[in-house]
């Protein structure tokens, strides 16, 4: 399958029919998800499956994103006492979720590409999940994902374009934040308000003149 095709043709399914999951298959995706990116190559994953329908009906009772008689369901988790391990606070507050976060899109794709339907879900008791699923103290449900055979055909709702942005320039927040300070008179500046933005313009400028010889300068905010 042509993997922009994939990317595309994705959607989110909520309504499942009954008929069982290969094995074969459902051992495709989840090494599918494996292949993902992660920072530092980290891979602090964790990837509970739950196919037993009773186990499935017991989750859905804390997860009321969980829509829908999915044959399958995956636990997306890290072990975030792995991730604190490999990648300090910001393995376990940062690089943890983005990583769960890729596998599960490599996961969704490649059940597309298998013909399967999938629904990513957020809305759950992560606590009660833990329970349910009996996970190690460390270890954490990120996302849960519905798998199954899809008995709907979701129209595919708009993307924003607006989002995107060209070369937007030198954004600074800290920078706008500072100047507000300033005009407030939050600091007393020796030199006065208005010289001293005159001088963190200056800055600005000379650091973006210092990175591209070509800008004019008028990127700085
Ligand atoms: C992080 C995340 C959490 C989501 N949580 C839920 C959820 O709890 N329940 C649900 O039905 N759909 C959930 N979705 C699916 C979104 O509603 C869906 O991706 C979005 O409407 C776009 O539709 P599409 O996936 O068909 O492109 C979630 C999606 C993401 C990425």
């Amino acid at each position: 399958m042509d993997l922009y095709a994939a990317i595309r043709g994705r959607r989110s399914v909520r309504r499942f029919g009954a008929a069982p999951i290969d094995r074969a298959v459902l051992k495709r995706i989840i090494e599918a998800a494996t292949w993902a990116p992660s920072g530092g190559n980290a891979q602090t994953w964790r990837f509970v499956i739950v196919t037993e329908p009773a186990r499935i009906a017991r989750l859905k009772t804390v997860s009321p994103g969980l829509i829908g008689e999915p044959g399958v369901v995956v636990a997306v988790c890290q072990d975030l006492a792995d991730a604190r391990a490999k990648g300090s606070t910001l393995g376990e507050v940062l690089l943890a979720p983005c990583d769960a976060a890729m596998a599960a899109q490599n996961l969704l794709l490649a059940a597309y590409a298998e013909g399967l339907g999938t629904c990513t879900v957020a809305s759950f008791t992560r606590k009660a999940v833990a329970r349910l699923l009996k996970l190690p103290e460390t270890v954490e449900p990120i996302l849960l994902v519905s798998v199954g055979v899809p008995n709907e055909t979701p129209k595919a709702p708009d993307r924003k374009t607006e989002g995107i942005l060209e070369e937007a320039g030198v954004q600074s927040p800290r920078l706008t934040a500072l100047r507000q300070e300033i005009d407030k008179g939050k600091y007393s500046v020796t030199v006065g308000p208005d010289e001293f933005k005159a001088f963190l313009d200056a800055l600005v400028d000379t650091f973006v003149d210092y990175l591209d010889p070509a800008s004019t300068g008028e990127n700085a905010q």
